[in-house]
């Protein structure tokens, strides 16, 4: 969907990344590192420094305590930590349970381990979770729970009495729980709750994060993974033979951005959240029906309003038809019925983008 912006000249808000970069002393510390010589293999768990940051920035939030020796893991993005995670706890034959819509690596992963995907399906327009089909979905066959929260593509934001009833539910199964928080400092309504900070979780709960959602670095694919030192272990035998390691020059920048004020966190949701209500008061102005998420850089609409029934055909028309791009739902979900006439738009974008996308779309459907 990227190549076809480019191609159209099309504004881009199908793909999550923003279009300005992250805090200066980020970028500037990630130069002083080159320069200062740290262009060779960093040490496959990722170099102290930034183990420690991520400690400390895990305690800063959650106020859970990790030894950065043992139960931090430095991985290439979160995309590593979850194929990693995969491949190293779950066998073939086993399954994985999964919010539905899904962020499109957990379903290729599920495959590569060949493990079965059991969906747990978060509805429009609210997404919250269905606590009784969570329950149903455990099967002797589960080997773990697979949780993204803020969530991609819908922006659902876990509550804490959702999470209570995940942990309850993965303490009586004896679950192991992996959970995708990278969008953990972009929430509006309510604040993001670290499953692992739930009674009895902390000792089954891996954790990702990532500097490209954090820090608006996409491209330094530096990601990390919190947990119990056999889990990480677990993660990092495979992470050893996918990527060994990466990103020498960005662990030692990404260790300084973990380490920057809560101004620095607060402010990123509070800026985004202008843009969110930027982007969905403009969407909402064209007669689109609106999901406005609670977390994360995505907002959802329905398009049948303006007379489509699929998002696909609608998001194939859009460049030629307005020069917008977004994204179709239809790639997220299994349930087409529901997930076919939504669609996606990114709003970390700068607000004259947003603008731009909004009268290009009012002068296409007004
Ligand atoms: C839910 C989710 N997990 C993981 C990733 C990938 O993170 P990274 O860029 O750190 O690999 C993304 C990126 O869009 C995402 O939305």
């Amino acid at each position: 969907m990227s190549a076809l912006a480019t191609a159209t000249r099309s504004v881009n808000l199908g793909q999550g990344f923003p279009d300005s970069d992250g805090p200066e002393e980020v970028v500037d510390a990630a130069i002083e590192a080159i320069r200062a010589g740290m262009n060779q293999y960093p040490p496959g768990p990722g170099i102290p420094e930034l183990r420690e940051a991520v400690a400390h920035h895990r305690q800063r939030f959650t106020g859970l305590a990790y030894d950065p020796d043992t139960e931090v893991l430095v991985t290439t993005g979160a995309t590593e930590a979850i194929a990693a995670a995969l491949l190293g706890l779950v066998d073939p034959g086993d399954e994985v349970v999964v919010l539905e819509p899904y962020y499109d690596s957990y379903v290729a992963c599920i495959g590569f381990a060949g493990a079965l995907r059991r969906p747990v399906t978060l509805r429009p327009p609210t997404y919250d979770l269905d606590v009784d089909q969570l329950r149903d979905a455990v099967t002797d066959r589960t080997r773990l729970l697979l949780l993204n929260t803020p969530h991609n593509p819908t922006g659902a934001v876990l509550s804490r009495e959702e999470l209570e009833a995940v942990a309850a539910l993965a303490v009586e199964r004896d679950l192991v729980v992996v959970v995708d928080e990278v969008y953990e400092h972009m929430t509006y309504e309510r604040p993001h709750v670290a499953a692992a900070t739930l009674p009895g979780m902390r000792e089954r709960t891996l954790s990702f994060g990532s500097a490209g959602k954090t820090f608006s670095m996409t491209g330094w694919k530096i990601g990390w993974v919190t947990g119990p030192a056999d889990l990480v272990a677990a993660v990092r035998t495979v992470k050893q033979f996918l990527t060994y390691t990466s990103g020498a020059p960005f662990q030692p920048a990404v260790a300084r951005g973990l380490r920057l004020p809560d101004e620095y966190f607060t402010g990123l949701a509070s800026t985004l959240r202008g843009k969110r209500d930027r982007l969905c008061a403009g969407l909402a102005g064209l007669g689109l029906e609106v999901h406005v998420p609670r977390g994360t850089y995505f907002a959802t609409t329905d398009v049948r309003p303006l007379g489509y029934a699929s998002g696909l055909d609608f998001c194939r028309e859009l460049p030629g038809r307005a020069g917008v791009v977004a994204i179709p739902h239809a790639v997220f979900w299994d349930d087409q019925e529901i997930g076919g006439p939504l669609v996606r738009w990114a709003f970390c974008k700068a607000d004259l983008v947003l603008d731009e996308a909004v009268a290009r779309l009012a002068t296409a459907f007004g």
